[in-house]
């Protein structure tokens, strides 16, 4: 596929993120309820044996944490079944910085965009007559067996009870580089120390429409919330360019640090709108892997930053 042909592929995606959640100018088409908190995190000694990146040195390193639900209704009850997700942006020394974005579901639903198209597109009403077409994701899944196993790990795991209680997932594999030019790939995972914790969909929807907010208030009044960020190493027969396909979980995982969550942002609204969080800023020490889903999304993030800067 010629490069031009994929680029409109992912801008096509963004627009069918935005036509299924409905107009909400300024707000991103997907992860549009957010909580925005700051944070530090430290990495742990054995960190910079896996890679030379400044955030993973030991130094204590500000960080601000954005706390979402993938929906892109900014409106929607916390308790509606679907992913939840954790950004982290990394200040680092230089005045630059780095991202993580992670999920609550472990792997991602296609393999290329314009899978993930298709099964967006699946979920438009019918083009001629407007009317939903209720067999068309059913019929996606059942030539898709990675995206309906993707929906089943949702379907386990439906409701955090808290974003404090939910582990998330870096998904993708990237390069890891270490002082003495040693490279690996890796999976980030963030564990939370207070432990899982979740909800039945019913018991989920009848807490107030914002308890995931006034969850995490709360926790924080009594002091940081805490997360371990592990790092899943690769064996060499792991595919590291399809995010679709889980590592066995016996792989080794290496204990890159720790990340506090301190304080809810009293800027939260402006710092959304203004900020990007984007899985292809890295930093020396940290490389992108060959994933086409990845390598996808730094367009769509700035397509869909241009068009919510502009109010759309
Ligand atoms: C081709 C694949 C994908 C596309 C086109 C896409 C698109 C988008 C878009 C347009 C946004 C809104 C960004 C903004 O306005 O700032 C977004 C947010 C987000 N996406 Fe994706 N996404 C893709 C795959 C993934 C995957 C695999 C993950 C797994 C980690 C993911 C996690 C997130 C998160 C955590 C956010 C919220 C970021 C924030 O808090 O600002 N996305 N995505």
């Amino acid at each position: 596929m010629s490069e031009s042909t994929s680029r409109t592929a992912i801008a096509q995606i963004v627009d069918t993120m935005r036509a299924l959640a409905g107009s909400h100018p300024g707000f991103r088409p997907v992860h549009a309820k957010a909580v925005v908190c700051h944070g530090n995190f430290r990495a742990t000694p054995q960190a910079r044996s896996v890679s030379r990146a400044p955030h993973l040195q030991g130094e204590a390193i500000p960080t601000v944490i954005r706390f979402s639900n993938a929906s892109g209704n900014p409106d929607a009850h916390d308790g509606v079944p679907d992913a939840r997700a954790m950004a982290v942006k990394f200040q680092l020394p230089d005045g630059k910085n780095a991202d993580i974005l992670a999920l609550s579901i472990e792997g991602f639903l296609a393999r290329t965009p314009e899978e993930f198209l298709a099964f967006l597109q699946a979920q438009l009403p019918d083009p001629a007559t407007k009317q939903p077409r209720p067999d068309a994701v059913p019929r996606f899944l059942e030539k898709h067996p990675a995206t309906a196993a993707f929906i089943q790990r949702l379907t386990q795991k439906p409701v955090p009870a808290s974003y404090g209680q939910c582990s998330y997932h870096g998904e993708h594999a990237f390069k890891f580089t270490a002082a003495d030019g040693t490279s690996r790939f890796g999976r980030y995972h963030w564990m939370p120390e207070a432990g899982e914790a979740l909800l039945s969909p019913d018991d989920a929807i009848k807490r107030s429409a914002n308890f995931l907010r006034e969850d995490l208030e709360s926790r924080l009044r009594n002091g940081p919330v805490g997360f371990r960020l592990l790092l899943q190493l690769a064996d060499e027969s792991d595919p590291t360019d399809d995010v679709t396909v889980l590592w066995p979980a016996d792989r080794p995982k290496v204990e890159l640090g720790r990340l506090e969550v301190t304080d809810i942002s009293p800027t939260g609204m402006a710092d959304e709108r203004r900020m990007v969080f984007d899985p292809t800023n890295l930093t020396d020490g940290i490389g992108l892997s060959a994933d086409p889903i990845l390598l996808a999304r730094s367009e769509a993030y700035s397509i869909s930053y241009d068009r919510r800067s502009k109010g759309e």
